[in-house]
């Protein structure tokens, strides 16, 4: 750590088991809203144990197997020896109750969705929370269970703090070794004072400040940057997207002149991008950047090229040769940043291990070849994605880009049907650009999590005035999501979409029918290829 910052922003830390819960993350993401930084390791993983040596306080994740089961996953000895206050949640309870010489027995019902626990005990967990009261004067939670197994037995010196007309013991605790267990989820909203006992946990009990903040984080990344890369040069290859613009931006703070970016226009963005990105950072900031006019390049390498995988490949390859090609050139410099951020790096972790929940089959950049021999600067590779918007908001990026829906690495390569032509890919953005003008227009932008409009390269007959059109089709895409693995078709006023249609086929020449996607993922995907 540099002596240099003002703040120590990792001196209080929480180490996260994951016990393999959909909700490990999310867990993570709530405690660094609180203000404290954490790191998730697999509650096997050899490095955990060191890591524990040195935080505040430790968290179970729940997870879907059962400890009523043979060789499930356990809670590793060397977490009692470091004396720091626990909290296992869900599965982590029922682990820790095993562990501890409780018993856990299958629950004749599993308990999903909305629960009210009455808080039967005293404790500093729950002290002064509490949603409502029930007819005997207890103070009750609404909280959120998903869970099989419940604990049926405590172990020596735990007494129930919380319960439930079928969990007894839906919340735990041994408050001399300050060790918590909740039976419900605390990070998920439905659970409405989650982020409070979250809070408690961290700041009364581990005893945490919160330092982990926006404003620290960048001066911490900003000194760490400056220790890293000394007086070199380093690249980075700008899409506009919200990694790659957070990355610019606290390059830019940290070494000023030492950073060059490379902006490839592959001519696949959308309307007025390119102009876009070089206005925020060439203009306003000072930033250094390489504009690459690529358009004439990836059409070429497009042409007759009708299937989506191919097409993906063949874009992918021509910027890395591009931003090769440019790289090459900028002859002093040593380091090539990237936007990696905390879940690419918590993948690659749980790929190399072989436990991967979701492998991710979309990567934007591959790596340069060897013989370029630039060592890698990764300021991101901490902080979840909303971090990342937070520290762009605060460096002051357009609202705009940094809270903007995801845009496919190919770009309006794989929005337009089959082969991608400058026609298409030039109507395709006027009928795109009006979507969004009027999502924003219509406070719809941020309550869809993604959408766009789809070339279809088919023509469809229409008539304006007198005259009779044979022009193109497209289809409108929103849809709303959590992960992205799966979704639900935005069910958007039809008056919205009368007002777009007309728009799109009144202003602009060349289409003449406007769909809207009824899809949901599963059985379609987000995007069209
Ligand atoms: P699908 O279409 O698979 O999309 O349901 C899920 C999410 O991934 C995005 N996506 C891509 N992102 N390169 C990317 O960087 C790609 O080739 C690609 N294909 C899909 C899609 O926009 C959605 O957010």
């Amino acid at each position: 750590m540099n002596s240099s910052v003002a703040t120590d922003i990792h001196s209080q830390r929480i180490l996260i088991l994951d016990y393999g819960s959909q909700y490990t993350q999310l867990i993570a993401r709530r405690v660094r809203e609180i203000g404290v930084y954490c790191e998730i390791f697999s509650w096997d993983a050899e490095t955990a144990q060191a890591y524990a040596q040195n935080v505040s306080g430790i968290i179970l994740s729940g997870g879907p197997e059962s400890v009523t089961s043979e060789d499930t996953p356990h809670i590793p000895d060397y977490i009692f020896a470091t004396s720091v206050p626990i909290l296992g949640i869900c599965y982590g309870m029922q682990a820790l109750a095993n562990k501890l010489g409780g018993e856990v027995s299958e629950a004749s019902e599993r308990e999903f969705g909305f629960a009210q626990v009455s808080i039967v005990q005293n404790n500093h967990l729950f002290s002064d929370l509490y949603d409502n009261k029930n007819q005997q004067g207890q103070a009750c939670l609404d909280v959120w269970m998903s869970h099989g197994d419940k604990v049926t037995k405590l172990p020596q010196g735990f007494s129930t703090i919380a319960s439930t007309n079928s969990a007894q013991h839906a919340a735990i605790a041994d408050e001399d070794k300050r060790i918590y267990g909740l039976q419900f989820h605390p990070e998920v909203t439905h659970t409405k004072k989650g982020k409070e006992i979250l809070e408690r946990f961290l700041k009364d009990i581990c005893q945490c400040k919160a330092n982990w903040t926006p404003t620290n984080i960048i001066e911490d990344i900003v000194h760490s940057v400056r220790d890293q890369v000394g007086s070199e040069h380093v690249i980075l290859g700008l899409s506009g997207g919200v990694d790659s613009s957070v990355v610019a931006a606290l390059l830019h703070k940290a070494i000023g002149q030492q950073l060059t970016c490379i902006f490839v226009d592959n001519g696949l963005l959308r309307l007025h991008e390119g102009d876009q990105v070089m206005q925020t950072f060439s203009q306003h900031m000072g930033v250094k950047v390489i504009r690459v006019d690529a358009e004439h390049r990836f059409l070429a390498a497009l042409k007759n090229i009708n299937d989506p995988e191919q097409k993906r490949k063949k874009i992918g390859n021509l910027f890395i040769e591009i931003f090769e090609e440019e790289a090459r050139k900028i002859k002093d410099a040593r380091w090539l940043a990237q936007g990696t951020i905390y879940p690419d790096v918590i993948e690659s972790a749980a790929a190399s291990t072989g436990k991967a929940h979701l492998i991710k089959s979309h990567h934007n950049v591959g790596g340069l070849p060897d013989d370029m021999e630039l060592s890698l600067v990764e300021p991101l590779r901490e902080l979840f994605k909303d971090e990342v918007r937070r520290l762009g908001d605060e460096m002051g990026l357009p609202y705009e880009m940094i809270h903007r829906h995801p845009f496919p690495g190919p770009g309006l390569g794989v929005r337009i049907l089959g082969e991608v032509k400058k026609e298409y890919a030039d109507l395709l953005r006027r009928a795109d650009n009006i979507f969004i003008q009027e999502l924003r227009k219509h406070d719809l932008y941020d309550q869809v999590s993604q959408a766009f409009t789809v070339f279809l390269p088919v023509k469809s007959v229409g008539v304006m005035g007198d005259g009779r059109k044979y022009q193109y089709v497209v289809s409108l895409r929103a849809v709303e999501t959590i992960d992205f693995m799966t979704a639900r078709w935005a069910h958007l006023p039809y008056d919205f979409l009368d007002l777009v249609s007309r728009r799109i086929i009144n202003e602009i020449d060349g289409i003449s029918r406007v769909a809207y996607d009824i899809s949901g993922k599963p059985p379609a995907t987000i995007e069209w290829e």
